[in-house]
């Protein structure tokens, strides 16, 4: 696997080297079209191919609809204050203020709410991958006591009060009592519909040679190239789905994050985080598992250092030497990776006087 990505590197870099040659005089960059991404190998840098829902929960219109508005719905907490929109907000990028969430009674989690958007092409959730899907993982914040803070058993009785709900839980599901297994399919049939599919890279991808300026352009073939960016942020998904340390440095030195090591045991994992896409990564700074850094511009920095010091460094991580004018086309590139899908970029919230009484 290690010498295929290799000898893709190599094809990619000699690729970045030759378009940047042509690129001087005026911008002759060949656009990405389908035959050029097969070209780029393992990267596989495109549009998000159609997302696949699991066998168990098949998606209708109407078990979307009623995800949506347990998504929504503020009174799966304990206290009807939180819901999932409170950290994962359509209008910050599908995550929230940070660096770390604000939960029940104004409790801070240690971690940064990562995105709903893209979520269910995500082999694993959580920062350290230790939910198995959208719908193993839709039922960990209802009960978590520094997020809703509730118990699946009193979400369920003040679900089953809301007229409205018990009518489309049946219409979804069929008779029988309301189940949390439901209520998380049906939220898990909504995260699936937030999907981007169409920012401006992924215009020049399908052959809009247009939808790119030469800065962005010259950003993609640093992020292909000499960032080394797609050892790690590969495919439509921008993720390669596994875990790295990249030597974010520890806030409480004497009890620092130890990642997917936490869920594996294995020391191999310490510190190890799981890769977030970098689709819409402009709308939702700040960013790391700790919300550490603020900027585009301060995390490229970080990167060209070749990351952090940490005995567990990843080896991918190295320091690049890249110019102001990368740096720039760098950050350029990330933010022609914003969707502009707008039912995913400008979802509505279901205001509270229309959720159901
Ligand atoms: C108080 C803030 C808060 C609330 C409320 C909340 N989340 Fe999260 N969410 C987080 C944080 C923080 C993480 C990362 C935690 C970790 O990795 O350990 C996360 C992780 C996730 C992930 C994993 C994404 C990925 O790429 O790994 C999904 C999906 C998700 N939440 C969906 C939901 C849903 C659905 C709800 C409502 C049922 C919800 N969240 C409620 C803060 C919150
Ligand atoms: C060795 C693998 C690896 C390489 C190489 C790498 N990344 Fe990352 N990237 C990660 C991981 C893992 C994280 C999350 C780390 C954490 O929070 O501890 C991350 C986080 C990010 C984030 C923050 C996203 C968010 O939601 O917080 C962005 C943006 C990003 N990387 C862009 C880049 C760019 C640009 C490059 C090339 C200069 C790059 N990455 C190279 C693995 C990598």
């Amino acid at each position: 696997m290690r010498k295929i990505i290799l000898i893709a590197v190599t094809v990619c870099l000699f690729w970045a080297g030759s378009s940047a040659v042509s690129a001087s005089a005026e911008d002759k960059t060949p656009p990405i079209t389908q035959v050029n991404v097969q070209v780029l190998g393992p990267q596989r840098l495109g549009p998000l191919p159609p997302v696949i829902a699991p066998p168990g929960n098949p998606p209708s219109s109407l078990k979307i609809h009623l995800g949506k508005e347990l998504y929504f719905d503020p009174r799966l907490s304990a206290d009807g204050t939180v819901s999932c929109a409170s950290c994962h907000d359509p209008a910050l990028g599908w995550s929230d203020e940070g660096p770390t969430s604000k939960g029940i009674r104004g409790q801070l989690g240690g971690r940064r709410a990562p995105p709903v958007s893209n979520a269910a092409y995500s082999p694993l959730q959580f920062w350290d991958g230790r939910s198995p899907s959208l719908e193993d993982q839709a039922k960990g914040p209802i009960q978590n006591p520094i997020e809703m803070g509730n118990t699946h058993q009193a979400m369920i009785q003040t679900v089953d009060k809301i007229s409205g709900y018990v009518e489309e839980f049946r219409a979804v599901f069929g008779e029988g009592p309301i189940t949390v297994d439901q209520v998380a399919d049906a939220i898990a049939a909504f995260e699936r519909t937030v999907v981007t599919t169409d920012s401006r890279f992924d215009r020049y991808a399908r052959g809009d040679h247009q939808a790119l300026t030469p800065l962005e352009k010259q950003g993609l073939e640093v992020f292909n190239g000499k960032g080394h960016c797609t050892s790690c942020h590969w495919g439509p998904y921008f993720s390669d789905g596994r875990f790295h340390n990249i030597g974010v440095p520890a806030k409480d030195p004497k009890k620092p994050d130890t990642g997917r090591y936490a869920i594996t045991k294995n020391p191999r994992d310490m510190g190890a985080f799981k890769t977030p896409t970098v689709r819409d990564a402009a709308r939702r700074a700040p960013y790391l598992h700790d919300g550490s850094e603020n900027t585009l511009e301060s995390l490229i920095d970080f990167y060209n250092l070749g990351g952090g010091k940490d005995p567990n460094l990843d080896p991918l991580m190295l320091p690049l030497g890249l110019t102001k004018l990368e740096k720039k086309a760098l950050v350029a590139f990330i933010k022609a990776l914003d969707s502009l899908n707008p039912e995913v970029a400008n979802v509505k919230p279901i205001a509270p006087d229309e959720l159901h009484k």
